[in-house]
């Protein structure tokens, strides 16, 4: 069976780097603070030219290079953000009309900061039935739009950027091999970011002030290792492979000590897990795909490595993918 093979990654950050040292400016915490309890030593903070879509075309601009394609040779364009400068038309529109992606017919996916793995898991489903499409899949956001930088339990934690790759269908055992979405939304409050106020005034008193990203930060990390690994264990039971098996994991960067707790409840030697949220934060969707950009750049990934992906967000959204490289 044709599986989704990844042939290309790109990933573009703002030029504007955000240190601790500022933030200690403007609201009460410290780089102490923030470097223990997240990792996180600095963030990108888009700019004018740095829209969402931009930064999206970047990414996917350079993942085309790599895998040696035109733009007007993809068939579909996929985008998970839920931070695009525009509602209507979607991000990957605009992404398509940037790149001259003439022949591809695009949209979003909503899916927070499992964004970019749900629109991987969609291209893999396109791909099963017809192998020969060539598909971007991209993760982008402009995080800090949407950050109230008075609040110090949130605006520590995000930035912005994107990430993208070039995928088609392959066989062979190389590909995704297996892959497992979540989502429970029950647990909407506990990470979520309102709408702009509504127009209509029967509905407008429902919105709150400002359509911040809130958190309660304590729940989130504790859903968030439980659900990742129980994705992990998933897709490793499906295709009976054993942890130990895994070269590299890629997982949704948003607070190093997730990703420490992470590898104990796994098994997995922390080697074995990509890191750079120190260097950008929670960039949501795409940090996936910037890491997997990355790790590719720095010879990190194989032919023939076994690699995981796993994803946590709003929703609460959550997912795993197994990939031989
Ligand atoms: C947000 C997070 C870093 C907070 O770390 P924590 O160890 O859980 O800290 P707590 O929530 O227990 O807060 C401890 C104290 O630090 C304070 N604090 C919060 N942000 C702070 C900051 N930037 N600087 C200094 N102090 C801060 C809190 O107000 C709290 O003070 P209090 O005890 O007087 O009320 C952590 O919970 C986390 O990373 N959660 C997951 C968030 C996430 O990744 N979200 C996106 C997922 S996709």
């Amino acid at each position: 069976m044709s599986r989704a093979v990844i042939i290309g990654t790109g990933s573009a950050l703002p030029r504007r780097v955000l240190s601790n040292a500022e933030l200690e400016e403007m609201v009460e915490t410290t780089d102490e603070w923030i470097t223990t309890r997240t990792g996180i030593k600095t963030r990108h903070i888009a700019g004018a030219g740095e829209e969402t879509s931009l930064l999206a075309s970047r990414a996917a601009a350079n993942a085309l290079a790599m895998a040696g394609l035109s733009a007007a040779e993809i068939d579909m364009i996929v985008v998970g953000t839920i931070s695009c400068e525009k509602t209507m038309p979607s991000c990957a529109c605009l992404v398509q009309k940037e790149l001259g992606a003439v022949n591809a017919f695009a949209f979003d996916v909503n899916a927070a900061c499992s964004g970019f793995l749900y629109s991987l898991d969609i291209a893999d489903k396109y791909l099963r039935h017809n192998p020969s499409l060539k598909v971007l899949v991209i993760g982008a956001e402009n995080l800090s739009a949407r950050t109230n930088w008075q609040d110090r339990n949130t605006c520590v934690l995000f930035g912005d950027g994107a990430g993208a790759c070039v995928v088609t269908g392959g066989g062979e055992g190389r590909g995704l091999l297996a892959s497992q979405l979540y989502a429970d939304g029950r647990l909407w409050e506990l990470l979520h970011m309102d709408s702009a106020r509504s127009l209509n005034p029967d509905l407008a008193g429902s919105a709150s002030e400002g359509p911040f990203i809130r958190m309660s930060g304590r729940d989130v990390f504790r859903y968030a290792v439980r659900a990742m690994a129980d994705a992990i264990g998933s897709v490793l039971r499906k295709e009976e492979v054993g942890i130990e098996e895994i070269a590299l994991v890629v997982p949704h960067q948003a607070n190093i000590r997730i990703l420490k707790s992470l590898a104990e409840h796994l098994g997995l030697p922390f080697e074995k897990v990509y890191v750079n949220v120190h260097k950008y934060g929670n960039t949501s969707a795409a940090t996936v795909p910037i890491a997997l950009d990355e790790a590719n750049r720095e010879g990190r990934l194989r032919n023939g490595d076994l690699l995981l992906i796993t994803t946590f967000g709003g929703g609460f959204t959550w997912g795993a993918a197994l990939i031989r490289w």
